[in-house]
């Protein structure tokens, strides 16, 4: 197939310009599309075809739901039921924004999209060009993050084109996201709201608005033998090609220990790479020393995050060392993605 790309300035453009995507998507293609979160990979969530060629196209597994985009509040009684009060208040508290909300569905949900579950996932991302787009292809886009089952997520047009180019219809490109890291996603569908994945938008703003909410055990205790609530977070995702380690503890152990293993892996003839901050980065030499961003600037960090990865798996980098990010807001989103790029490999040197 193949694929054709469309330049959208998120500045200066207008409906017209997106009709031909909605029309792809009408007619059961797939379009990726800009959020402010990361790329798209959209097709028409209330149509089972659509949502079994999104699946094929990422080559993921079909029992991992995909989240129905809209751009107008009132969409979302067409889709879900008994939709409650605290629900509401979050979608206009945080829509559009990078928020996901678990809800009951309608029957005119297949249960192709939501992969066999009797709930939906629905968010209205905070982005000029998603929001047309949604509007042009009839109000209800599918779209899992843009990558390949097992990448890290896409959050540039080029990143969309090194995994999708000739598997969907188009590619429109509106330039990096701003966030960078996939949506917070919550649970409404019991009366205690429950984060199933953390993101930008963090427990203390959601609790600020309704009260309780409480973590799904299985994102903080990651030994824990309950299955996580949103079934693709038990995919090992984000794996970069390279083995990852985090390291963590006090700075200069910390640098101490990484410019030690680099030393030796090199010697070993491995690729080494090494996710630093702009306060640390110039103590290392690798074969690539990424600055991700000044240590309290988790806004940076996150953004970079998914871009560093794939530039390590462009440059057959095989061994990969990070120092951790605990900063206050995003931190937790932040690590979240990175230990599961890492499969898990902390080197605490605290103790
Ligand atoms: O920021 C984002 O959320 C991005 C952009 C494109 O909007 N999308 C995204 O989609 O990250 P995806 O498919 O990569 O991740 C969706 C997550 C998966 O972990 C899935 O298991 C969970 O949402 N999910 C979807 N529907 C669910 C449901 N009904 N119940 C529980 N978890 C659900
Ligand atoms: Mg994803």
């Amino acid at each position: 197939m193949e694929t054709k790309f469309l330049k959208i300035d998120i500045n200066s453009f207008n409906t017209e310009d997106l009709k031909e995507a909605g029309e792809i998507i009408r007619a059961g293609g797939l379009v990726a599309f800009p959020t402010e979160t990361v790329y798209g990979l959209g097709g028409d969530g209330l149509n089972k075809e659509s949502s079994k060629k999104i699946y094929e196209a990422k080559g993921r597994p079909s029992d991992n739901p995909l989240i129905i985009h809209i751009a107008d509040l009132k969409d979302i009684f067409r889709i879900t039921t008994g939709m409650s009060d605290k629900a509401l208040m979050l979608a206009e508290s945080f829509w559009p924004g990078p928020l996901t909300m678990i809800l009951k569905k309608a029957a005119i949900v297949p249960f192709e999209t939501t992969g066999g579950l009797d709930t939906v996932a629905v968010r209205m991302p905070d982005n000029k060009i998603a929001l047309e787009f949604i509007k042009s292809a009839g109000g209800y886009v599918a779209a899992p993050s843009a990558n390949l089952s097992g990448r890290p997520s896409p959050t540039t047009a080029e990143h969309v084109c090194e995994d999708m180019n000739g598997r969907i219809d188009m590619i429109i490109d509106g330039g990096s996201s701003t966030i960078g890291l996939e949506s917070t996603i919550v649970d409404m569908t019991e009366d205690v709201p429950i984060i199933l994945r953390p993101g930008y938008i963090t427990m203390n703003s959601l609790s600020r608005v309704v009260g309780d909410v409480v973590y799904d055990p299985a994102i903080l205790d990651l030994s824990s033998d309950e299955p996580p609530r949103a079934p693709g977070m038990k995919y090992r995702h984000y794996a970069p090609k390279g083995d990852l380690a985090i390291v963590k503890g006090e700075k200069d152990k910390v640098i101490d220990y990484i410019r030690r293993q680099t030393e030796a892996a090199l010697s070993e003839g491995e690729r080494v790479g090494i996710i630093a901050t702009e306060e640390t980065y110039l103590n290392y030499s690798a074969t690539e020393v990424q600055n991700i961003g000044p240590r309290d600037d988790e806004a940076t960090i996150a953004r970079r995050l998914y871009a560093v990865l794939r530039e390590f798996d462009e440059d057959g980098i095989t061994r990969i060392y990070s120092e951790d990010f605990d900063t206050p807001n995003m931190g937790q989103a932040i690590m979240n993605r990175l230990i599961k790029a890492a499969g898990h490999h902390i080197i605490n040197l605290s103790n």
